[in-house]
């Protein structure tokens, strides 16, 4: 019997199996340092328009994948649309990041929690089915959300800020409203994965690029209870789609976290020592990464693969960047990534 999944070296990978150099995929891998990225949202210039919009979502997943054939396309879309759907608007000005209205939080609290957005996805969810028809079955669809407490940080800061203290100082004077935020957003991010699954996602990840702000003390409830939530949600539903933890800065915590979440791999940020990894890591899960993205941009990268692979290749292990693709990346440096880890025994 033939089965889809069983093609896939991503999904086999991290199910904890190994065939040959490791799969790849890069992180932000659709995106600005790509002319024909460029291309598309220079026709749709409102970006949450653009993330709602199958004809061109279709086009900048499959992208990368048929310039460059990575293992994996990860489905083109933005851990902000849970808020700008929930009715926080979220716009994008040139050189300015995310801009997020602000809301008052009882009402948008009450109003959301009842807001069921499977109708306003099906935009999304039929581009995944589209997308996952129209890749070979040799490569997998990731679907992917932002973690609860990174989505959070965005919708309380109405926007990116460099020090959390407007968050940390909300959460310590609101702590039932803050609570319920985080609640709700384990809600949306675990209807959101799950509609992305049954749309044809193989895999998920869920990227946690803030996770560093959260003190420790307030980890249990911020950070690892919501995540429990979620991955266990998934495998009820779900047993056999893997997903990925990429938590930022905050890797220390993983072998914990793998073996109380049995099955959930992890993604490595480039400042994670690969010896650690391989030591206290790698016995308990699959890991994903690490390579230094302004490292890569620089083209001075060949001999840090070397030693990623080097490493971390004995295992079953996902080659990929420790954070997404920087915008001036020389796409001849990407060529020469994919070619390395291929040719790698
Ligand atoms: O990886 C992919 O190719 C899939 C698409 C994807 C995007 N954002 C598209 C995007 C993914 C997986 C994300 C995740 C995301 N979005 C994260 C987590 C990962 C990380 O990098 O830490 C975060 C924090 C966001 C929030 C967000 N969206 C920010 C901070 C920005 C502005 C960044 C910037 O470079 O201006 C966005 C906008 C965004 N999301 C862009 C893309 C390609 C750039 C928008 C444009 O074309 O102008």
């Amino acid at each position: 019997m033939t089965n889809l999944k069983t093609e896939q070296k991503l999904t086999q990978t991290l199910k904890g199996e190994m065939q040959g150099s490791p799969p790849i995929w890069l992180m932000r891998q659709a995106g600005r340092y790509l002319p024909e990225y460029q291309a598309e949202r220079a026709m749709l210039p409102d970006f949450m328009e653009f993330c709602f919009t199958p004809e061109a979502v279709i086009k900048v997943t499959l992208q990368p994948i048929e310039r460059f054939g990575f293992d994996a396309a990860i489905i083109f879309s933005d851990i902000l649309t849970i808020p700008h759907l929930l009715g926080q608007t979220v716009t994008f000005a040139a050189g300015h990041g995310p801009m997020l209205e602000k809301v008052e939080w009882d009402s948008f609290l009450k109003k959301s929690i009842e807001k069921d957005l499977t109708q306003e996805y099906q935009p999304l969810y039929q581009s995944i089915t589209i997308v996952r028809h129209e890749l070979s079955s040799e490569k997998a669809l990731i679907g992917f959300a932002g973690s609860p407490w990174t989505i959070a940080t965005y919708m309380v800061q109405c926007g990116k800020s460099q020090d959390f203290a407007a968050i940390l100082k909300f959460a310590k004077e609101k702590p039932e409203i803050f609570k319920q935020l985080i609640n709700l957003l384990t809600d949306k991010v675990t209807h959101l994965l799950l509609g992305q699954i049954k749309a044809g996602c193989d895999v998920v990840q869920i990227f946690d690029s803030w996770a560093s702000a959260v003190p420790e003390e307030h980890h249990e409830e911020l950070l690892w209870n919501p995540l429990e939530k979620i991955y266990k949600s998934l495998k009820k539903v779900y047993p056999e789609i893997p997903v990925i933890y990429y938590g930022r800065g905050i890797s220390k915590h993983y072998p914990e976290l793998a073996k109380k979440l049995k099955g959930l791999a992890f993604g490595l940020d480039q400042s994670v020592s690969l010896t650690w990894a391989k030591k206290e890591l790698q016995p308990l899960a699959t890991v994903q990464g690490n390579l230094d993205p302004e490292k890569f941009a620089s083209g001075e990268f060949e001999n840090d693969v070397s030693n990623i692979l080097n490493k971390l290749s004995q295992k079953p292990f996902v080659f990929n960047l420790g954070h997404g693709i920087l915008r001036h990346t020389p796409i001849k440096n990407v060529y020469q990534l994919v070619e390395q880890v291929r040719n790698y025994k």
